[in-house]
C-alpha cells in the first residue's frame, strides 16, 4: 500500500502506508488467540511505527537477508538503492525455532499490548560481529548501538508488517506529526523548501544558531527531535520538548517552524545513522537535512565530520535531499556571537563550548549552564528537571 504525495519525492518514490485498515484490523483481532506471539522491545516498537507510517520508506517490513546483507556490506538495498541502517527483529533461538514461515505472528508492545502483525517471510542467522565493525565502525561492547546487537537474539525474523492502529502518542499528542501530515503542512504552509533538524539533546545556542542559518536560505525549519529509545544517561524526551516549546514561543519565528517528534530509536551509529536521518526526513517532505558536528556520535567513536564526508559516497541524486552541513559552532567572546572558525578570527580561549556531559554534571550540581551555552530560560528549565531526578 502506498500514498501518492505532493513535494518532494518519498525514498524509493512512494510513502508507505502499512497501517491495517479496519478490516484488517477486525481479521487480525479475530485470530488474536491463534497466532504465535513475540514480544517486541522498545526499539523493535518504534520501527514497527515508522514502517507503518512511511518513515522508514521504502521499508515495508523487517529485512529479508539478502537485503539486510546488502545493507549492512554496501549501504544499498539489492536493487541499489540507499539505505544505512539495518532494521531487523531479532530473537533467540528457542522463540524462532516454531515459527513457521508463511505465518502470521502476533507482535506486542512491551506492556503487552497487540500492536502489530509480522507476515513471516523469512528467518535468518546473521554475523553480529560484522554488522557491528560495519555499521558502527567497531565491535566494541560499550559502544551503546554495538552493545545492543550484541544482546539481541541470534536470528533475525523478516517479512511485511502491519500497525494495528495509530494511538495518539501517550506524551506528545499535539506533535505526533506523520509523514502524510508533514508534507500536508509545509504544502498549506507554501515552503518550498524545509530543513529537517533531528536531535537527541536538549536545544543549545549552537543548535539555534545552525538551526537559523539554515533558516536564513531555506522556507522552513522542521523540528524533529527523537523521542525513542535512547541510553540511560540522555536527557528525557518530554524535558527536551519542553525546552523547544520554550524556544519557540520566545526566540523563533512561530509561523517558519514546525515542531514534531521522531518517534525511531536512536542507534548511535555516526556518519551510518546520518544517512538514516536524512532519509527518514525526506520522507517527511525535507528537501534538506542539517548535520553538523559528529552527527549522531557517542564516546570518541567518530571523527568530528566523520557523519559529513559520508555524504560523499552517493550520488546528490540517489539521495534526494540536500544536506547542509556545519561546522563546529561555539560563542566567540572576541565577536560575542555565535560563530564557526569559517566566521570568527577567535583563538581557542575566546571559544565558548560545552560537552553534554559536562552540562549534566553542571545540572547535577544545581550550577545553570552559562548564556552563551543555553539561553537562560532553557538552562532554568533543564535544571528544574535535572534536580527534580531521583539520584
Ligand atoms: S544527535 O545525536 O542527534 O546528532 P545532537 O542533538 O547534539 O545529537 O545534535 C543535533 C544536530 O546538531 C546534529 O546534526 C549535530 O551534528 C549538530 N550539533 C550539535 N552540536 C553542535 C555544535 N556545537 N556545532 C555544530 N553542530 C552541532
Amino acid at each position: 500500500m502506498s500514498i501518492q504525495t505532493d513535494g518532494i519525492a518519498p525514498h524509493g518514490g512512494h510513502l508507505i502506508n502499512r497501517i491495517a485498515t479496519s478490516a484488517e484490523r477486525d481479521e487480525f483481532l479475530e485470530q488474536q488467540d491463534h497466532l504465535p506471539r513475540i514480544q517486541l522491545d522498545e526499539r523493535a516498537t518504534s520501527d514497527l511505527v515508522m514502517i507503518a507510517i512511511g518513515g522508514f520508506s521504502p521499508i515495508n517490513g523487517f529485512m529479508e537477508q539478502a537485503d539486510y546483507e546488502s545493507v549492512v556490506e554496501d549501504m544499498r538495498f539489492v536493487n541499489g538503492l540507499p539505505w544505512s541502517i539495518p532494521i531487523t527483529l531479532s530473537v533467540t533461538e528457542e522463540v524462532a525455532e516454531p515459527l513457521k514461515e508463511g505465518s502470521w505472528i502476533r507482535l506486542d508492545d512491551p506492556t503487552g499490548r497487540f500492536v502489530g502483525v509480522l507476515e513471516l517471510t523469512q528467518k535468518y542467522r546473521y554475523n553480529k560481529a560484522h554488522e557491528a565493525v560495519n555499521v558502527y565502525r567497531t565491535d566494541d561492547i560499550k559502544h551503546p548501538g554495538v552493545k545492543v546487537v550484541y544482546d539481541q537474539g541470534p536470528i533475525n525474523l523478516a517479512g511485511p508488517i502491519w500497525l494495528l492502529q495509530r494511538d495518539a502518542h501517550p506524551d506528545f499528542p499535539s506533535y505526533q506529526v506523520d509523514p502524510v501530515e508533514s508534507r500536508q503542512r509545509f504544502k498549506e504552509k507554501g515552503w518550498k523548501t524545509v530543513v529537517g533538524f533531528q536531535t537527541r539533546n536538549p536545544i543549545h545556542r549552537a543548535h539555534e544558531y545552525i538551526q537559523k542559518c539554515a533558516l536564513e536560505i531555506v522556507d522552513g525549519l522542521f523540528l524533529h527531535p527523537l523521542v525513542g529509545a535512547t541510553k540511560s544517561d540522555d536527557i528525557p524526551a518530554d524535558v527536551r520538548m519542553r525546552c523547544y516549546e520554550i524556544m519557540i514561543d520566545q526566540y523563533f519565528p512561530q509561523d517558519r517552524v514546525i515542531l514534531a517528534i521522531n518517534p525511531s530509536a536512536m542507534r548511535y551509529a555516526g556518519p551510518r545513522e546520518a544517512i538514516f536521518h536524512a532519509l527518514i526526513r525526506k520522507n517527511y517532505g525535507c528537501t534538506h537535512f542539517i548535520v553538523g558536528r559528529d552527527h549522531a556520535g557517542v564516546g570518541d567513536y567518530y571523527g568530528t565530520y566523520d557523519a559529513q564526508y559520508i555524504f560523499d559516497e552517493f550520488k546528490p541524486e540517489e539521495l534526494g535531499i540536500t544536506p547542509m552541513m556545519f561546522e563546529h559552532a561555539f560563542y566567540c567572546t572576541r565577536t560575542q556571537q555565535m560563530a564557526t572558525t569559517k566566521t570568527s578570527p577567535s583563538r581557542k580561549e575566546e571559544r565558548i563550548h560545552l560537552s553534554g556531559t559536562k552540562v549534566r554534571e553542571m545540572l547535577r550540581r544545581g550550577e545553570l549552564p552559562p548564556p552563551e551555552f543555553s539561553r537562560p530560560e532553557v538552562a532554568a528549565e533543564l535544571i528544574r528537571a535535572a534536580q527534580s531526578q531521583p539520584e
